[in-house]
């Protein structure tokens, strides 16, 4: 794979790489992505009518369901060639932030430290009334099939349903966590946004901003998307694959 000599010289340079993350980072992984179709049993539903507040308060087993289904499809899989190579750059670079719109935990365990999970996460339960956060029990949910009924554990303290610690369509994202992202857009010199369609807002606006203040945006994803016309350089092809060539074009092949 071929790269611009200038792009690479920017990436050498950068003092502060911000790695905007979305599903397509995880796709390699065997996690489908939130615009795929969905698999067996919940192929029948759309995503965006299981992830909110009115859908859990209707039928809390069948979102509680999901979640666990997805949190063990995470749990049984393992961080790809992207996840490892971004990693890999963090000990290249001054400063690395990882800021993701994913529910996993693959960056954390390709080793990366702090990351800002702008959408929550699939391993941070809390109670839906008290908001006390809540201890899965340890290893693989143990979930028949698809998952599709599984009502969810009751709060410790107040009894309340507990419900998954991620972001629903028409919640606002996480203050403190909205502000860590902001302030790192405005410190950063260049931007990887990898794998994410950038049509969710307000997560979307993070690599908008980042070219509007002049950092160099270099975009990821075997698809155009809306980003297109305002990244320094897009790169169409998958993130496992064009994330470890970039790193072997500016540092040299990488153990994994
Ligand atoms: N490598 C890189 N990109 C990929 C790959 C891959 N192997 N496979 C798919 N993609 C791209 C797709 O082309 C698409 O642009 O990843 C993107 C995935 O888009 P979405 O499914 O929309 O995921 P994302 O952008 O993360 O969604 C944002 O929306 O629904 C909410 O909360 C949910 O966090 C999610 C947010």
């Amino acid at each position: 794979m071929q790269f611009d000599t200038l792009m690479i010289a920017r990436l050498r340079a950068a003092r502060h790489v911000i790695v905007f993350t979305g599903a397509g980072v995880s796709q390699e992984s065997g996690i489908p992505t939130f615009r795929d179709a969905m698999t067996g049993l919940w192929s029948n539903f759309n995503p965006e009518d299981l992830a909110t507040v009115e859908a859990f308060t209707a039928h809390p087993d069948q979102v509680w369901g999901w979640y666990e289904w997805r949190r063990k499809a995470v749990m049984i899989t393992q961080p790809n060639p992207a996840h490892q190579a971004i990693a890999a750059m963090a000990a290249h670079v001054p400063k690395l932030t990882v800021v993701t719109q994913n529910v996993d935990d693959l960056h954390e365990r390709a080793g990366i430290q702090g990351v800002i999970h702008l959408h929550g996460s699939l391993h941070e339960p809390r109670c839906s009334d008290c908001g006390r956060q809540y201890e899965l029990p340890a290893g693989v949910p143990d979930i028949e099939g698809d998952g599709m009924h599984v009502m969810p554990p009751r709060c410790n303290h107040c009894g309340g349903w507990v419900r998954p610690g991620v972001v629903w369509f028409g919640e606002p994202l996480p203050g403190d966590t909205w502000g860590q992202a902001k302030e790192a857009v405005r410190s950063c010199d260049l931007m990887f946004s990898i794998g994410t369609s950038a049509v969710i807002y307000p997560a979307a606006v993070m690599p908008f901003e980042a070219a509007e203040r002049g950092a160099c945006v270099i975009q990821v994803n075997p698809m155009p998307t809306d980003l297109d016309p305002v990244a320094s350089f897009n790169l169409r092809g998958k993130a496992g694959e064009v994330m470890a060539a970039i790193f072997n074009a500016a540092w040299g092949p990488h153990e994994r």
